[in-house]
This record gives structure tokens, C-alpha cells and sequence, in this order.
């Protein structure tokens, strides 16, 4: 039997809309994205389990793990039966990359399952396609992290598509998701269309700065120009008391806080445990808002997907 966990992943890392995202762990051992596993079967079967299995779509043709099956048929022609079990971990519409961890861990799965030796340029472009189809448009920024670990820049047209960033390793992530949903693709129809001069020249210069200062090791400088121009002020709707927020935990000493891909989990960097502890605590009581809710303190996932 192949198994393959996926971790969940932060889209955009607030300064790079659709083209900066960052693989992500829980410090205190928690496996936090999906695990699938693909065996042989006289039929073809998905089954579901884990923590959010009952957030999944009835109709099995609407599963992930099945579109990313359709695709190796279409491609391998010739495939035999399997069942494939999808461990359902992270929340979907959580913003944490929960439908990039489900496809990543079953196109690599299914990859090793059938031996297609698909190469890894083959296997991003299916990642991708089946993102874009969920979504309402290809983004690379939950799938690329999620399957090769690390902070990605997603270069999209060059081979490869996406480029391994350096990272600030005394950085955590305070990630805090509420426990309610709102879907990537409504998230996505609400930014404009088109957008002014001077916001493209901001966006530019601050991401290019951000890229600057990963290599330079200016940790400060990266934390001055983690802007967001191109969604953020747009999403900000979508997010109860999202500004309120920012300015309390800033106030308690992060150093920034964003929208995690569309939301609604919130991230924020620290740049001490100490910190990050206090922040926590003050998102569980004053963001989550339901038992299903969560907050951890997180480091950058350098391995991305693997086999367990
Ligand atoms: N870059 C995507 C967006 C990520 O913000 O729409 C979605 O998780």
C-alpha cells in the first residue's frame, strides 16, 4: 500500500498574491494536512475518514481523489481498480491549502501506485489543473509548497515552475483558523478585475523587496514590505473584525498578520515562542469561534509531501 501525507500550506504569504506559498508544521508534532493511500481492489472505491471526512461531497465523482484519478486514467490509459482511502484532516475553505493537500497527496500516490514516473514537472502542471478546476482558476501557490516543501515562488511559465525560496528560520507562524469556511472561488471573484498603475508599482516593489531581503537575510526589511495590495483589502469583508484583529495581535508583539490564502485562518509571524504562546492564546479566545476551531504555532515544512 502507498500512503502519502500532504501538509497544509499558506497561499500567498501576504505580499505575493497566487505566486509566494509557504509549506507549514505545527511545532508540537501535529499532522496538520491529508494523507491518502492507494491499494489494489477488484473495484475502483474511495473511502473517507479523519476529523473533517464529513465535509466531503456525496457524490464520489466530486471527491477529489477521484478527479485526480480520472486524470491518470486519462493519461496511463490501461489502469486497473484501486481503493483509495483519503484521510480527511484539514477543514475545506479553511484557506490552509485543504484541496492542494488532498490532490497532492493523491497525484503523488496514485503516481507511485501505477509506477507512472510522471517527472515533477508533469506532476505540478496535474496538480495545478485540478487546483484551477476547484477553484476557478490555476494557482500554483497551495500546491507547489505542499508537494515540495519549503517558502515557493511560483514562476508558472518557466521549467521549473516554481523556485525554492530562502527562509528566516527563527520566524514561527501563528496560523488561526475560526471554524467557518469561505470558498476560494467566491474570494477570488470579488478582487478586481484590473488594477491601478500605482498599485502594480507597490505590489512590485514590495515583493521584489521581500525577495531581496529572503536573500540577503534582512529579516526586518522583509517584515516592512509584507504587503498585500492585490487581495487583501478586497477579502477584508470576509473576515469578522479582520483590521481589529491585526491591530490587537501587533500589539502584542507580531510582526505581521495576513489572510491565509482566501481565509478565513489569519497568520501571523513571530519572531520568539514567547510571543507566539501569547498570541495563541489570545486568537483561541477572541478568533475561533467554534469547537472545530484551531490555532497553532508553526515552522516552514522544508520536506513538503512524503510517503509515511
Ligand atoms: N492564491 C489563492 C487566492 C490561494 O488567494 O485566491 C487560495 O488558497
Amino acid at each position: 500500500m502507498i500512503k502519502i501525507y500532504a501538509p497544509a500550506s499558506i497561499g500567498n504569504v501576504g505580499v505575493g498574491f497566487d505566486i509566494l506559498g509557504a509549506a507549514i508544521m505545527p511545532i508540537d508534532g501535529s499532522l496538520l494536512g491529508d494523507c491518502v493511500s492507494v491499494q489494489s481492489s477488484k473495484t475502483f472505491k474511495i473511502k473517507n475518514y479523519g476529523n473533517f471526512s464529513n465535509q466531503l461531497p456525496i457524490n464520489m465523482k466530486d471527491n477529489i481523489t477521484w478527479k485526480a484519478w480520472n486524470i491518470f486514467n486519462k493519461k496511463i490509459k490501461i489502469i486497473k481498480p484501486v481503493l483509495i482511502t483519503l484521510e480527511k484532516n484539514m477543514p475545506i475553505g479553511s484557506g490552509l491549502g485543504s484541496s492542494a493537500s488532498s490532490i497532492v497527496a493523491s497525484v503523488l500516490a496514485l503516481n507511485k501506485f501505477y509506477k507512472t514516473k510522471l517527472t515533477q514537472i508533469e506532476l505540478i502542471n496535474i496538480m495545478g489543473k485540478i487546483e484551477g478546476f476547484i477553484s476557478g482558476g490555476i494557482h500554483y501557490d497551495n500546491v507547489a509548497p505542499c508537494y515540495l516543501g519549503g517558502l515557493q515562488l511560483i514562476a508558472d511559465d518557466t521549467t521549473p515552475v516554481t523556485q525554492n525560496l530562502p527562509i528566516f528560520n527563527h520566524w514561527l507562524w501563528v496560523i488561526a483558523w475560526p471554524g467557518s469556511t469561505v470558498s476560494t472561488s467566491i474570494a477570488r471573484k470579488i478582487l478586481p478585475l484590473k488594477y491601478k498603475k500605482e498599485i502594480c508599482i507597490k505590489n512590485s516593489r514590495n515583493l521584489s523587496t521581500f525577495i531581496h531581503a529572503l536573500h540577503t537575510n534582512k529579516s526586518e526589511l522583509a517584515i516592512q514590505v509584507m504587503i498585500d495590495e492585490i487581495a487583501e483589502p478586497y477579502r477584508i469583508p470576509l473576515i469578522p473584525n479582520f483590521l481589529k484583529i491585526k491591530s490587537e495581535i501587533k500589539k502584542l508583539g507580531a510582526l505581521s498578520c495576513h489572510i491565509s490564502g482566501s481565509g478565513p485562518t489569519l497568520f501571523s509571524i513571530c519572531s520568539n515562542l514567547k510571543i507566539a504562546k501569547k498570541i495563541k492564546i489570545w486568537l483561541e479566545k477572541n478568533y475561533i469561534n467554534n469547537k472545530s476551531g484551531f490555532v497553532y504555532i508553526c515552522k516552514i515544512d522544508k520536506l513538503g509531501a512524503r510517503r509515511i
